[in-house]
């Protein structure tokens, strides 16, 4: 539950859909869900497996399993550049669904035009101290779980949230379908115009894939490091990703009808979600009031659940490594994340930027570097104790595990950025 916690977040429900109207629909998703099932997957398991073995989070696991290793021995230092950055684009995000949760409250949308909901929100998005606020707000609230220690903060809100999300989705999905856009809708998340593709849409793929199984970063890690004794890894690694990209397709089904019901942009990038949906709830009447506020509630506590997981994993690290106490560990994580975000919030520049550098750089080279780690770093034989706990376990899956990790993954992830830095 931690790690479906983790991974179903602002990724799933922002992130996902308006890269599919960027990427000209069907052919991104399904690059996207290939790219889940054969690189993905394999990635949560090598980076949980890493951790389970070392159990330590990200920078001290690598040490602990290869002391020697020049190369992969400081990997980890690369988590804490990733975790900061991730956080600074996440709480900007966040900042614009809790002004989303404001409005709702506060109108319900109704009554508004398409063009109103639009202008409002891109006035919102471009003034200087309201997403900064918003974006504060939000950062005190999540520092406040998070100081107050692990299994408190995270469970506790995972169990009941989860489920609650995905009925709101599903709600939202049947009143979406109802809408006289649905049939442009569907045509254009299931008919594939291959011309559209390209290396960069590839990558794009990848890095979403990244983002959103929340892979490439040590996250995986510090959660496999508090797990001891034998367990299915594979089932419950694989039913986390599934689960995840079921709520990435629920949000695409959920917004496009809106797309195209009320002649928006299914390209206009990163605002698609915050101006489509309001649309549906204008239209609902008092019940798009009530609808909006559960809605929007419930993705704020969703995006809280996914940025503890990078908050806890930035703080771990500074309290190993920096010998510091929680509560002054948090306030300093808090702290340098709050200045990085304000850039953000302050500039789509530099949004865009610390975006592009995490999605299409700095995650695949992380990713890259654990698959090889476990493929070819580690002796097969540690790796596949780990995998099957001594053999209790899938000891079939293991063999197409370990050949992914060891050829197809390293070899697809290089290509794919190769490919899209132009270099072949
Ligand atoms: N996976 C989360 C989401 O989809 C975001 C995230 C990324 C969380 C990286 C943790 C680490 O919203």
């Amino acid at each position: 539950m931690a790690l479906v916690g983790s991974a179903v977040g602002l990724g799933n429900i922002w992130r996902f859909p308006f890269l599919v109207g960027e990427n000209g629909g069907a052919a991104f998703v399904i690059i996207y869900l290939g790219i889940v099932f054969m690189i993905g997957i394999p990635l949560v398991l090598s980076e949980y497996l890493i951790g389970k073995g070392a159990q330590r989070g990200p920078v001290g696991a690598f040490r602990a399993l290869a002391p020697q290793n020049r190369v992969f021995r400081h990997q980890g230092l690369l988590c804490i550049v990733i975790g900061f950055t991730i956080l600074g684009v996440y709480n900007v995000v966040s900042g614009w669904v809790l002004e989303s949760l404001v409005e709702s409250i506060k109108t319900g949308f109704q009554g508004q035009s398409p063009e109103q909901i639009s202008r409002n929100f891109t006035d919102f998005t471009s003034s200087v101290w309201k997403p900064i606020l918003y974006c504060t707000g939000y950062m005190v609230i999540t520092s406040l779980i998070v100081g107050r220690g692990i299994e408190k903060g995270i469970e506790k809100w995972n169990k009941i949230l989860m489920p609650l999300l995905f009925a709101m989705l599903v709600a939202l999905c049947i009143n979406s379908l109802t809408l006289s856009g649905a049939g442009d809708a569907i045509e254009f998340l299931t008919k594939p115009n291959w011309n559209q593709v390209t290396f960069q849409t590839v990558l794009d793929a990848l890095g979403q894939v990244f983002f959103t199984l929340s892979v490439g970063m040590g996250i995986m890690m510090t959660y496999g490091s508090y797990v001891r004794g034998s367990e299915n890894m594979f089932r419950s690694k694989a039913t986390a990703s599934v689960i995840d990209s079921c709520a990435a397709m629920l949000a695409a089904l959920m917004i496009f009808p809106a797309v195209f019901t009320f002649n928006l942009e299914a390209a206009q990038g990163p605002e698609l979600v915050f101006i489509a949906l309001p649309n549906v709830f204008a239209q609902m009447g008092t019940g798009g009031w009530i609808a909006s506020v559960l809605f929007f509630g419930v993705l704020t506590i969703a995006a809280i659940t996914s940025a503890i997981s990078i908050f806890e994993m930035l703080v771990t690290i500074t309290i190993e490594e920096l010998k510091a106490s929680r509560r002054n560990a948090t306030i300093g994580v808090a702290g340098a994340s709050l200045l990085l975000s304000s850039l953000c919030a302050w500039s789509m520049g530099v949004f865009n930027g610390f975006d592009g550098l995490v999605n299409k750089f700095l995650l695949p080279v992380f990713g890259i570097m654990c698959v090889m780690f476990v493929g070819w770093v580690l002796r097969r034989k540690v790796v596949e104790d780990i995998f099957t706990s001594q053999g209790r376990y899938s000891l079939r899956i293991f063999r197409v595990f370990y050949f992914i990790v060891r050829w197809v993954a390293p070899v697809a992830i290089m290509c794919i950025m190769l490919g899209a830095f132009g270099v072949i």
